[in-house]
């Protein structure tokens, strides 16, 4: 069996890191297949340093741009290099331009896809996340989702129902629960998140502070929804007095500059605008923070698992099961609604029950493809 790890952004390498090390230990052959989405050295090359993966990655150099142009380029480069190299079966994780790219290359090379993160669902179509979430659902072979709620949702889109002929033979898309790889992660690099200095290095002195990211293009690409979030991050700034740390996201330090808002968030002065820093930092800061305020899919997770209340910068969310355990409230990009969520967020005792799993989701998904692919 040789699995091709398909991946090309951020969340994507962290998230597939763990099946990857397993491959690593268990001399599973497999190769990685980076599609260049994202290409700063804090957006990439230092996660495969942290999280001990190999270097030796085929690197597609996808250039930035739309999502047709984006997608199409990526799609081109897959399907050359797995033309010219087979694999029997290829991961693809999540909802980005490179999961759908690599997803749809490969069913079309008759390769069998797996889908980690499945069944996400926001139910809003004004996100491309949801349809390259929605179209990879509908066409890989393994569906692994990470939560019981997202395989209901799959069960209601008829995925796995019906039997389908596959160029392998007739028979079901196939569902299994597995947890998010996301919890793999925290629980495999605690110690050595401990051992972080970020905190000294931003000169961070108070033990209370917040964090913060923004990156979601409905959110970073319309100046009201950015200058909305601003205004809520100086209610909270002006209400609590804390320092709040925000390593930004390229894209929106990008955006700040192009509508003129970057000198006004620089002006709110408990706000330490970073660059994005290191899983172990990201970590680390995280783990300590009195709250987090965030529009990312990945953090509202680990924000969940270690107990740190988290205020959602989105209308909705299509991780629905922390908002339902306690431990995030949404609040959009209304500056007021923003304050009092931190507000209610804080005084919550935190003691809710992580819904993403065991941390061993990444042996499950290795297991179940080990046996099937031995079956085949
Ligand atoms: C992408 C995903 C999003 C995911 C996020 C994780 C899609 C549609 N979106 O959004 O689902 O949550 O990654 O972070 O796939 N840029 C740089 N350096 C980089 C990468 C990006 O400067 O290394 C800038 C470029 O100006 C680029 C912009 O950020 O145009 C947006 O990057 P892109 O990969 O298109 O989308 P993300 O916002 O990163
Ligand atoms: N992260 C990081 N450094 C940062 C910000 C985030 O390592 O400066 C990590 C974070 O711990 C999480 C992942 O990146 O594992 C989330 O990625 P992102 O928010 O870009 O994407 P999303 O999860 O929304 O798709």
């Amino acid at each position: 069996m040789k699995v091709a790890f398909l991946l090309g952004t951020r969340p994507e390498i962290i998230k597939m890191a763990p099946m990857i090390r397993i491959c690593q230990r268990e001399k599973i052959p497999f190769r990685i297949l980076h599609t260049g989405q994202h290409y700063d050295v804090m957006m990439s090359a230092t996660f495969f340093k942290e999280l001990g993966l190999p270097s030796i990655i085929q690197n597609l150099h996808t250039k930035s741009g739309t999502h047709g142009r984006m997608t199409a380029q990526m799609m081109g480069g897959i399907e050359r290099a797995l033309k010219k190299d087979r694999s029997d079966i290829v991961l693809v994780q999540g909802d980005t331009d490179t999961t759908v790219a690599g997803a749809l290359a490969s069913v079309k090379l008759h390769i069998p896809v797996g889908h980690v993160e499945a069944g996400l669902r926001s139910y809003d179509r004004r996100l491309p996340e949801e349809y390259n979430r929605i179209i990879c659902d509908h066409i890989a072979d393994y569906l692994f989702a990470p939560t019981k709620l997202a395989k209901e949702n799959l069960h209601q889109e008829g995925i796995g129902r019906n039997s389908i002929l596959f160029p392998q033979g007739e028979r079901r898309q196939e569902i299994f629960v597995t947890g998010n790889t996301a919890i793999d992660v925290l629980k495999q690099w605690r110690e050595k998140a401990d051992n972080s200095r970020m905190r000294q290095r931003i000169g961070l002195q108070s033990t209370e502070y917040f964090l913060m990211t923004v990156h979601r293009e409905e959110n970073v690409d319309r100046r009201e929804n950015l200058l909305g979030m601003i205004r809520g991050i100086e209610n909270v700034a002006k209400f609590f007095r804390v320092p709040i740390v925000f390593p930004m996201h390229p894209r929106t330090m990008r955006k700040l500059k192009e509508y003129k808002l970057l000198a006004k968030a620089a002006r709110i002065r408990e706000l330490r605008i970073i660059e994005p820093v290191g899983f172990l930092d990201f970590f680390a800061l995280e783990a300590n923070a009195s709250l987090v305020l965030t529009d990312s899919g990945g953090v509202q997770e680990e924000a969940c698992y270690l107990r740190v209340p988290c205020v959602v910068l989105r209308e909705r969310t299509d991780r629905p099961e922390s908002v339902q355990a306690g431990a995030a409230m949404l609040a959009g990009c209304d500056s007021e609604t923003i304050l009092k969520s931190a507000q209610v967020m804080l005084q919550k005792p935190r003691h809710w029950k992580n819904p993403f799993g065991d941390g061993k989701a990444g042996e499950r998904i290795m297991e179940i493809l080990t046996s099937h692919f031995c079956l085949l």
